[in-house]
């Protein structure tokens, strides 16, 4: 595997493989690498010829009061992942490779990126957006792998690359959970071993809303406030618990038949999020 920190290394790496007619898939990342990440390169591999990861903890999407300055830094352990899955290229670049002193630019994808994760992480999901941009014009990757974990991510992107005709395939990989359920993720490692065993009830939650809307329970906001109360007595603070429409996110009702609910809460010092995608027969 090549490691490679500059831009203009990167994109002769790239343009070399062009020229000889290769597809390239990308898998952006911000590290500390689990099975649920190298299950998108996993994903990846079979998509295209060549296999590039990007680790970098971007810090437009961090608030102040975020973890940016803790975020977990596990660079030899993430080497050594993407060696044993046969990635062909990480690029590890700096914060000043990236972002302009002087940067001017920021992109936004309205609406959307103010609904759940965007009420209270105000900023964002714009943070995510300029990045991901950022990175699809300097890889120009044929296929961008997500996943479905981030849900609302994954649809800002979507529309982020709608709106500006960026030429790439959004690809998108099932959320990979503990045995226990335990949506996976870099900040469960934040989590004491007593909320450890507590943290599997946020994707309980989730399942016992689709269980009651699979029995044509069709009171959403009454189910909502019931797994919400669930939580809160566990422990949980919870952010929010949405039963919404998968096309624009905005809550569902009894008509609607995609469905994702979507829920973030904190437990102690991280904050999980998870969501459950069902479809109801028409
Ligand atoms: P990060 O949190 O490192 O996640 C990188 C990718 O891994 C995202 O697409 C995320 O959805 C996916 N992922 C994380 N946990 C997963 C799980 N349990 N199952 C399946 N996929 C999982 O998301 C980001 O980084 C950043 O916002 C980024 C897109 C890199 C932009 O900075």
């Amino acid at each position: 595997m090549k490691t490679q920190n500059l831009i203009q290394d990167l994109q002769l790496t790239i343009t070399n493989w062009k020229q000889q007619q290769m597809t390239i898939a990308f898998v952006p990342t911000m590290g500390n690498l689990h099975a649920g990440h190298l299950e998108l390169v996993k994903a990846a591999k079979k998509k295209a010829d060549k296999v590039v990861v990007s680790i970098f903890v971007n810090p437009t999407q961090f608030s102040k009061d975020e973890d940016f300055e803790n975020y977990p830094h596990t660079e030899q352990q993430d080497i050594e992942a993407l060696i044993t899955n046969n990635v062909d290229l990480l690029f590890l670049p700096l914060i000043k490779e990236i972002y302009h002193s002087q940067t001017k630019t920021i992109i936004t994808v309205a609406d959307i990126s103010n609904l759940h994760c965007g009420q209270t992480r105000i900023g964002h999901f714009s943070g995510v957006a300029t990045i991901v941009c950022k990175l699809l014009n300097i890889v120009h990757p044929d296929s961008i792998f997500f996943g479905e974990k981030d849900f609302q991510q994954l649809a800002v992107i979507r529309l982020m690359v709608r709106d500006l005709n960026i030429s790439v395939n959004v690809e998108s990989v099932a959320i990979i959970r503990e045995s226990d359920g335990l949506a996976m993720s870099s900040r469960n490692s934040y989590l004491t071993i007593q909320q450890r065993l507590i943290a599997p009830k946020l994707y309980q939650t989730l399942c016992n809303a689709r269980d009651k809307i699979m029995q044509q329970q069709s009171d959403f906001r009454e189910i909502e406030e019931q797994q919400k109360q669930y939580l809160t007595t566990a422990g949980f603070k919870v952010d929010y618990f949405s039963i919404c429409r998968v096309n624009d996110l905005l809550l569902a009702n009894k008509n609607d038949k995609k469905l994702v609910i979507l829920t973030a809460a904190t437990l102690g010092k991280p904050r999980l999020i998870d969501n459950i995608c069902i479809t109801l027969e028409s």
